[in-house]
């Protein structure tokens, strides 16, 4: 009885996954959700090559705990709650530390992932501010599961 409940509810989890991740890639759907970034220093127009928010960045732990709520309203549907991917996306805790993993994760957010005219992952960098998203790379290294 139990075990038949939990099966119906992870066929139903997943349908409603499937049916989520059909309309994203098929329209590129996103409704932003707009993060609050006052307290970080602003970083201005021009795309930093790393992270600003990183230690010995005196705020970092407040970058830490901005960029784990707008990773949770703006990423996680895609990437998985608590950055731990449910498969549909990659599994951002595994980004490479430091300037490496800076280049591609901005590379990414700021080109999103588009194939054959779909969009798998929209430009994020055109919702959200570039404070927002080093705040959230700044939250995903402290997650991290790199080494
Ligand atoms: C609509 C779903 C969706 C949303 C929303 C989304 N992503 Fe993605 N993202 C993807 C997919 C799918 C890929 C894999 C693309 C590929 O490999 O072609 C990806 C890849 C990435 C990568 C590269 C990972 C790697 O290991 O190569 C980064 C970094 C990334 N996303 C960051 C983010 C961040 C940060 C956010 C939120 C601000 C976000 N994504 C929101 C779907 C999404």
């Amino acid at each position: 009885m139990f075990l038949k409940n939990k099966l119906l509810l992870s066929t139903a989890a997943l349908v409603f996954c499937a049916g989520l991740s059909t309309q994203a890639m098929a329209h590129g759907d996103v409704t932003p959700q707009g993060v609050d970034t006052q307290g970080l220093d602003p970083l201005g127009e021009e795309w930093r090559e790393e992270n600003p928010y990183r230690p010995p960045y005196e705020k970092n732990a407040q970058a830490i705990k901005i960029g784990f709520s707008a990773y949770t309203q703006n990423c996680a549907r895609c990437h998985g709650l608590e950055g731990i991917s449910g498969g549909i996306a990659p599994d951002l805790r595994m980004l490479e530390a430091g300037l490496e993993g800076d280049e591609w994760y901005q590379y990414r957010v700021v080109n999103g992932a588009v194939r054959d005219g779909a969009v798998y992952m929209p430009k994020m960098a055109d919702y959200l501010s570039q404070e927002a998203l080093w705040a959230i790379r700044t939250w995903l290294e402290s997650v991290s599961v790199d080494e």
